[in-house]
Parts: structure tokens; C-alpha cells; sequence
């Protein structure tokens, strides 16, 4: 059983969960209508993930006796100055999520909840590769500069990085 404190921080997580699937979604329009269909791809799955990962957390906290709360969602972004900025704030999200992560362990520890500290142990490891990829890619951009033909064979190869993630990612 989840205490109402536990269950209201689990609920707001739930609710970054969701906002975060709505960012990448734009991010992925955006793109798409920029030609980058690599990196649309890419921005896709990433806004698919993030529902799994809100998914996760609604039946954990409906099967601990608590009420996922479904509620109203901050309108993201939708315009990006450049890909590289685009990125640099998927990079920045990923690091707020984290933080938020963190946070909802130590209030877990707090209340001696053991069964929501295991469960978040899931989100902790992902959050760590989902900022290692966020910092590799932009390595990568930052390597192309203004370069074309390295955007094109960047766009080309991001769908790379979805396929292997993809396949080591099952949130399940
Ligand atoms: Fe669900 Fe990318 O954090």
C-alpha cells in the first residue's frame, strides 16, 4: 500500500512521464517537417518510450492501492532554432527527469517505502543511459558543426541509435 504522500509524488511523476512524451512528439514534428526523417524517427520512439514509462508507473501505483491520476499537461515547445538547440533541450529535460527521479527515491527512503524504492531502481538505470545517448549525440553534433553532408549521414545513422536502443530498452 502506497501512502498519499508516496502516491502524490508518484502521480506528479506520472505527469512528467507524460509531458515528456508530448516534448518529443513535437520535437519529432518538428523535424519531420525540417526533412530529418532520421531524427523524426528517433523523436518518435523516444515519445513512445516516455508513454511506456508513464504506463509503468500508473499500474504500479493503481496494483499499491493508490489512484493514478491522469491530469492536464503543460503545452511543450514546438519550435527549435536549430537541431543542435532541439537536442541540447532533450539533453536538459533528460537531466530534469533525472533530478525528479532522484527526488522520488529519497522521499521512498524516507518513508521506508521498500517496494517503491525497488521499483524505481528501473528508472534510475534508465534515466543513466538515456543522459549517456542525450550527451553522445550531441558530442556527435557538436563534431558535424555546419557541415551537410554530416547531417545528412547523421540523420541517416540516429536511426541506429534507435534500433539498439529499442532492442536494450523493454520497460515491461
Ligand atoms: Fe522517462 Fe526520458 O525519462
Amino acid at each position: 500500500m502506497v501512502s498519499k504522500n508516496i502516491e502524490k509524488a508518484l502521480n506528479n511523476q506520472i505527469k512528467i512521464e507524460a509531458e515528456s512524451s508530448q516534448i518529443y512528439l513535437a520535437m519529432a514534428c518538428w523535424a519531420e517537417v525540417k526533412g530529418l526523417e532520421g531524427v523524426a524517427g528517433f523523436m518518435y520512439d523516444q515519445s513512445n518510450e516516455e508513454r511506456d514509462h508513464m504506463l509503468k508507473l500508473i499500474k504500479f501505483v493503481n496494483e499499491r492501492g493508490g489512484h493514478a491520476q491522469i491530469s492536464e499537461l503543460a503545452a511543450p515547445n514546438v519550435t527549435f532554432t536549430s537541431f543542435k538547440e532541439m537536442f541540447e533541450k532533450l539533453f536538459e529535460h533528460e537531466v530534469f527527469v533525472s533530478n525528479s527521479i532522484n527526488e522520488l527515491v529519497h522521499t521512498s527512503l524516507q518513508e521506508k517505502d521498500y517496494a517503491t524504492h525497488n521499483f524505481l531502481q528501473w528508472y534510475v538505470s534508465e534515466q543513466i543511459e538515456e543522459e549517456a545517448m542525450a550527451r553522445s549525440i550531441l558530442d556527435k553534433i557538436n563534431l558535424i558543426g555546419d557541415d551537410k553532408g554530416g547531417l545528412y549521414l547523421f540523420d541517416r545513422d540516429i536511426q541506429q541509435i534507435t534500433v539498439s536502443t529499442a532492442a536494450t530498452n523493454n520497460p515491461q
